[in-house]
């Protein structure tokens, strides 16, 4: 029971590895803020959570939408004052090579995963330095660090997290404000369904959540979520070249199928 009383906002939470931080982190004590698009799946999934002992409400957020962000957002603080920890996780990914790309889902792909997480952190922040403690968590991917053939521009939206999280540290680091940034590997959710890549097995959402929940606890900047990831990045830093070629080898098939 490391959060009892705890708020904790999670962006993404209706299913994959956002639904398994919620549930962890009730678990724990908290009282957790499920927010997503789709109504159905949070009701179920935040009444199931109330079920079995734990806290949960939900909220339908687009994180696309200024709107939406700000209707929720000021809902939650104004109703519970407080969030202490906040989730950045929702995201959409796509795999295409980059020429057969259209632009609109590059766009709508930085839209959710980049600016999404922008206009999140811009409403929820303020209180947080108003309070002097927050705790900002941000879902990248090992992606963000080790670029992934035939997924260029969801790369690239999360590397821009990662160095829009880095920079953001030491701004708020004086409010006594923490920024987490969780570099998962690939993980057996809904997203990873679609995608083709060869390599190690994916992970399961719930051993993600687990990181998240002791990486908060712990106050670590960083955490690489599994073994290979931690791998891949140390060998792309070591050994490019030879990292971009296991890359270049691992989507193959998928290439092969575009020809
Ligand atoms: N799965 C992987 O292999 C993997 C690997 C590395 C990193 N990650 C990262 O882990 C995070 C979670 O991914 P996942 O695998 O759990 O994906 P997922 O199963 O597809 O879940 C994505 C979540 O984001 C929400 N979402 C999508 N667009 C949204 C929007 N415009 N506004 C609000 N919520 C939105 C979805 O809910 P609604 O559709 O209901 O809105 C859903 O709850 C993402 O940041 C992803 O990049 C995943």
């Amino acid at each position: 029971m490391r959060f009892q009383s705890k708020n904790v906002l999670i962006t993404g939470a209706s299913r994959g590895i956002g639904l398994s931080i919620a549930k962890a982190f009730a678990a724990e004590g908290a009282h957790v803020f499920m927010t997503a698009r789709s109504e159905e799946r949070l009701k179920a999934e935040a009444a199931a959570i109330n079920n079995t002992g734990g806290s949960a409400c939900w909220y339908i957020m687009d994180v696309a939408s200024d709107k939406s962000v700000k209707q929720t957002t000021q809902a939650v603080l104004t109703d519970f004052g407080q969030i202490h920890i906040l989730i950045n996780n929702a995201a959409i990914a796509h795999q295409e090579l980059f020429l057969k790309n259209d632009a609109s889902i590059a766009r709508m792909e930085m839209e959710v995963n980049y600016f999404g997480l922008l206009r999140v952190a811009r409403a929820i922040l303020p209180s947080m330095i108003e309070k002097n403690e927050g705790t900002l968590v941000v879902v990248s991917s090992v992606t963000g660090r080790v670029p992934y053939p035939t997924q260029s521009t969801y790369s690239a939206s999360k590397a821009a997290i990662i160095a829009f999280s880095e920079a953001l540290r030491g701004e708020v680091k004086p409010f006594g404000i923490k920024v987490i940034v969780i570099l998962p590997g690939v993980t057996d959710t809904e997203m990873a369904k679609d995608i083709i890549i060869d390599g190690p097995p994916p992970q399961k959402p719930e051993k993600v959540a687990r990181i998240v929940v002791d990486a908060v606890a712990s106050g670590k900047k960083e955490v690489i979520t599994n073994f290979p990831s931690r791998m891949f990045i140390i060998l792309k830093k070591l050994v490019p070249n030879i990292t971009d070629r296991i890359m270049i080898s691992s989507s193959k098939r998928f290439i092969g199928n575009q020809k």
